[in-house]
């Protein structure tokens, strides 16, 4: 099957202008792109383009007094397709809990967008432990056929935009693990460049959530073209 490749942009590029630029430079890639909310809209994205967009999170409510926030409902009718759920940017800056990322899952689902879950270890813990407990909080009381929605992403969080690279052979032991509790779609995240998607991909990933290289057009190329 194609690997499925995720750019996720997080909080760039710094301007409209740039990220039209960088929209027109992904044109023809079969890829899911996340880029910030303002970004989303359907105008922007040029015409003909081949990638699909996603959001980098959302709230678990439909609508309401919730000052700043975007919900599932907003991202659905503008046409978006997926939402990056607890991905550890969000974890550890703005104090998401297994519990808030349960109910964001919940309502995502509710409005028929695909779910990318991210879940891993930090520096030191026990990744199969970690990812365990998180998949046991993150998809409580959701259904069987919800849960198969849901795309996994397994993200080391110390490798994630350090340059500190998980061995491809450590991140097949995680991703076996996750494989033993869920027959889901799994990708890998955390570091990925030209050099070792491959790599991840060989050790049996369905794809890759890119940060860092998913802003430089030349790179990211590479990478979806393997
Ligand atoms: P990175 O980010 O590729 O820059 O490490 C990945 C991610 O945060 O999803």
């Amino acid at each position: 099957m194609k690997p499925l490749i995720i750019a996720n942009w997080k909080m760039n590029p710094s301007t409209l202008a740039e990220a039209k630029n960088l929209f027109n430079k992904f044109k023809n890639l079969d890829v899911v792109i996340c880029p910030s909310f303002c970004y989303l809209d359907s105008k922007i994205r040029p015409a003909g383009a081949r990638f699909i967009l996603g959001a980098q999170n959302c709230h678990w409510e439909e609508k309401g007094a919730y000052t700043g926030e975007i919900s599932p409902k907003m991202l659905e009718s503008l046409g978006v397709k997926y939402v990056i759920i607890g991905h550890s940017e969000r974890r550890i800056h703005f104090q998401e809990t297994d519990e808030i990322i349960n109910k964001k899952l919940k309502t995502a689902l509710e409005f028929g967008l695909i779910p990318i879950l991210c879940i891993g270890e930090k520096e030191g813990e026990d990744a199969k432990a970690i990812v365990e407990k998180q998949l046991n909080e993150d998809l409580k009381e959701i259904a069987e056929d919800d849960i198969k929605k849901i795309i996994i992403a397994y993200e080391p969080v110390w490798a994630i935009g350090t340059g500190n690279f998980c061995e491809a052979e450590k991140a097949k032991e995680t991703l076996e693990f996750i494989r033993g509790r869920i027959n889901n779609k799994i990708l890998y995240g955390g570091s990925v460049n030209s050099k070792t998607s491959a790599d991840y991909m060989k050790s049996g990933f369905d794809g890759l959530l890119v940060g860092g290289a998913s802003l430089d057009a030349e790179e990211f190329a590479k990478i979806v073209n393997g």
